[in-house]
């Protein structure tokens, strides 16, 4: 008797807009083209190391395509090659490595299809190293990851940045001030550059270009003597000053990725007001970038990712990564993804083509 073909699922890191959309374009063409089996691993691989799994029904991913967050849950503190155990003073670091193999080979599925960011994508690509058959789908709101031109979330992510910067413009008019909004994106700029041009941001601070406080109010009072009372500044949670470090938020000990960002726009807000003396606010967006909904650019994306990884498995492309390059969804290896962060370049066309309407970007 031919044996039902089946294939897990399991997502890491960070949620993002748009996980369960993908989550869904992987099941249904799965499910309806070739009718497998599909499992749904728990909270990343925190559910390979403790046995967390179930299987996921048609019904289980229909109507999900809207929905934000993620139905199998995530964790971004499950690195099984360096897997946290106890707290405080007792908190030690072991390899479980073996028992996720150990506990993917028991499950008895041809493919494990991971839905992740770098730290996901790094680890899976360790496990695809030792036998395991993987295929990828990069996930990030940072829009940070290499072998990848963007990532779905990224879209949503701006969306809600920009309109956070539309309604700080009309409260910084009126009270003539300076409005800082902060977004998140890491040690890359790519939310702060889309949301800061899209919105209209006087003055946009990223990572990749460290900024000159003096250059930042000069184009506060510019606007002021322009008759333009109020500025708006979109600032990266990563972006620091010249010869300056990051704002760290908090640590988190028993996280792979141990250093979270946040704050920045309280130190700028400070800096700002005490060089230009005009009243300054700031909003951190924080985990709303997260939250709630994909745009539709998000959704179309999500599919198009989920449906080219099931293609992969049916081809047996194991070790690749779904992916956009230019106008086509194709296949990187995910060893490309596992390279590290893919930062904002300097001459991006993006910030040439603000600068030419007189952005400031601090230096
Ligand atoms: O990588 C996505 C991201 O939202 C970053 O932009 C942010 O720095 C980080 O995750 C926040 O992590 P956490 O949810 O653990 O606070």
């Amino acid at each position: 008797m031919k044996r039902t073909r089946s294939i897990a699922i399991l997502t890491g890191g960070g949620d993002c807009p748009g996980t369960n959309a993908v989550i869904r374009a992987v099941a249904k063409k799965a499910i309806i083209q070739f009718g497998m089996e599909v499992i749904g691993i728990e909270d990343g691989y925190e559910g390979l190391i403790h046995r967390r799994w179930r299987k996921l029904h048609y019904e289980d991913v229909s109507g999900i395509l809207t929905e934000g967050g993620t139905i199998l849950g995530t964790s971004n503190k499950s690195d099984p090659y360096r897997y946290a155990v106890g707290e405080g003073k007792k908190l030690q670091f072991s390899d479980v490595s073996k028992t996720v193999i150990a506990n993917f080979k028991k499950l008895g599925v041809e493919c494990l299809v991971c839905i992740g960011g770098d730290g996901t994508l790094f680890v899976s690509n360790k496990f695809h190293k030792e036998g395991v058959p993987i295929v990828a789908v990069p996930k990030t709101i940072d829009n940070d990851l290499r072998g990848t031109d963007v990532t779905f979330g990224f879209d949503t992510a701006v969306s809600i940045a920009t309109e956070a910067i539309d309604r700080v413009h009309t409260t910084a008019q009126s009270h003539h001030r300076v409005m800082i909004v902060e977004v998140m994106g890491r040690t890359a700029g790519w939310i702060a550059l889309y949301s800061g041009v899209a919105g209209g941001g006087d003055i946009i601070l990223i990572p990749e270009i460290p900024y000159n406080i003096e250059s930042v109010a000069r184009k506060v009072k510019d606007r002021n003597r322009m008759g333009k009372r109020f500025s708006i500044v979109v600032v990266s949670e990563g972006a620091k000053p010249i010869g300056g470090e990051v704002v760290v938020r908090q640590v988190v000990k028993n996280s792979p990725e141990q250093v979270r960002l946040g704050g920045i726009s309280f130190v700028l807000g400070h800096q700002i007001e005490q060089v230009t003396g005009i009243e300054t606010r700031q909003v951190v967006l924080g985990h709303l970038q997260r939250g709630g909904t994909p745009t539709p650019t998000d959704r179309v994306l999500a599919t198009c990712l989920g449906t080219k990884a099931v293609e992969l498995i049916e081809a047996g492309q194991f070790g690749y990564m779904a992916a956009v390059k230019g106008r086509d969804i194709t296949a990187v290896p995910i060893e490309e993804a596992a390279k590290g962060p893919r930062n904002v370049p300097a001459e991006h066309p993006l910030i040439t083509s603000a600068r030419s309407v007189g952005t400031c970007f601090g230096d």
